[in-house]
């Protein structure tokens, strides 16, 4: 029986791959990383060098409230032109793309199955699936991967997985989106894996430490435990920074854009700590479940930091917050960090701002077509 390869961690979603026209695709093309959320598509463009990767094209188009609906309505006009825009002023005309989905129409979930080999695992998963995900599996696109053995020397009788399920029309729709905006996608991706990836790609992870990272969108948290640079738990959550937009606009009654004004302004924060703190908090607790999730089935479980990204981890106040709800190190990760920049085509100023919410994408563009 041949033991699956689990010394390396790269990206996946080999099921989604198989749809596209494979021999038009060089496997070692590059892919450009295309994250769309709900308030804000980001762009990254990585080139591989001998030494680790240069950032070639970085950067983001903000959305209205309630645009990305329009992925599943017919008139969605607006969020392609946004995805057209963002390509022409970033100057990128590769149109091959990595994007990702997150959210309540994904599932991953950590399951242990006998050993078997890899060509088996697939099969085993289509006719088990309803064991692990009760839903019907024409209406899903599954996929997995195998969770790095701790001790890969030790002959082990079970098989770790992580196993993905994504609603197709989900899958569908972002597809036909991406694809009316006249570009290639090749690989779709989990959020949380992404930013897993990201982590790996940037921050040296070698040590045996374990790391929370924690993306803060608009419409929700993206999570992934990883140690000693291998994946361990992923968890999305819907408390998302929009609850902090909520707050703001209830007690001002304002616009969405000003209340994102006053939540990123210097000066008016003081007044708004004590209901940014609630939020706080909710989103301590989402991060407390994480961990306490992974006392619970790992033994010896226990984080050494949470790291924080996502528009929303500069939100006033909240590292001091949950570095005291959670009595951890809580500091904001660089998805930058050891990455050369081509001064060229990307603004360094401007990176400092964009660098928080790069973070998917960052990930994303790290993707090969096929790989695995
Ligand atoms: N430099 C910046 N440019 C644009 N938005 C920023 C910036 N800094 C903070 N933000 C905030 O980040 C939010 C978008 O964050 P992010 O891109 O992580 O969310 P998202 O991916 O669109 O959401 P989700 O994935 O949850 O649907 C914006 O609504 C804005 O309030
Ligand atoms: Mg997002």
């Amino acid at each position: 029986m041949k033991v699956p390869d689990t010394s390396k961690w790269r990206g996946w979603w080999k099921g989604w791959y198989g749809l596209i026209p494979a021999r038009f695709i060089g496997k070692t093309d590059p892919l450009v990383g295309l994250d769309i959320g709900s308030r804000a598509i980001k762009l990254v463009q990585l080139e591989q060098r001998d030494q680790g990767y240069r950032l070639h094209r970085c950067g983001l188009k903000r959305l209205y409230p309630g645009m990305l609906d329009g992925e599943r309505s017919p008139n969605k006009s607006a969020l392609v032109s946004a995805i057209k825009e963002l390509f022409e002023e970033c100057g990128v005309r590769v149109t091959r793309v990595a994007i990702s989905i997150s959210g309540p129409s994904v599932i991953i979930k950590r399951i242990r199955i006998p050993m078997m080999a890899m060509e088996e695992v697939e099969q085993y998963l289509v006719w088990n699936s309803q064991q692990y995900i009760p839903y019907d599996s024409d209406e899903l696109y599954l996929d997995f991967h195998v969770v790095p053995q701790v001790n890969p020397g030790r002959k082990s009788t079970q098989l770790d997985l992580f196993l993905v399920a994504a609603k197709k029309d989900l899958v569908e729709q972002r597809r036909k989106l991406v694809e009316n905006a006249g570009l290639d996608p090749v690989v779709c991706e989990v959020d949380s894996l992404a930013l897993t990836n990201m982590y790996i790609l940037t921050d040296c992870p070698n040590s045996h430490q374990t790391v929370l990272l924690v993306n803060i969108g608009a419409s929700g948290m993206n999570m992934a435990v990883v140690r000693g640079g291998k994946p361990v738990l992923m968890r999305d959550a819907s408390t998302g920074g929009d609850r902090y937009n909520d707050r703001i606009r209830s007690t001002l009654h304002c616009s969405e854009k000003r209340a994102d004004q006053v939540l990123f302004s210097q000066v008016e924060e003081r007044d708004f700590l004590p209901l940014l703190a609630e939020v706080h908090e909710e989103i301590g607790g989402e991060i407390k479940r994480t961990i306490e999730y992974l006392a619970e089935t790992e033994p010896g479980g226990t984080m050494d930091k949470v790291l924080l990204c996502g528009g929303y981890a500069r939100a006033p106040g909240l590292v001091e917050s949950l570095s005291r709800f959670l009595g951890l190190p809580v500091e904001h990760i660089d998805p930058f960090h050891g990455v050369e920049v081509d001064e060229s085509g990307v603004d360094r100023d401007a990176l400092y701002n964009l660098a928080p919410l790069a973070a998917v994408g960052m990930g994303l563009a790290s993707r090969r077509a096929g790989d695995r």
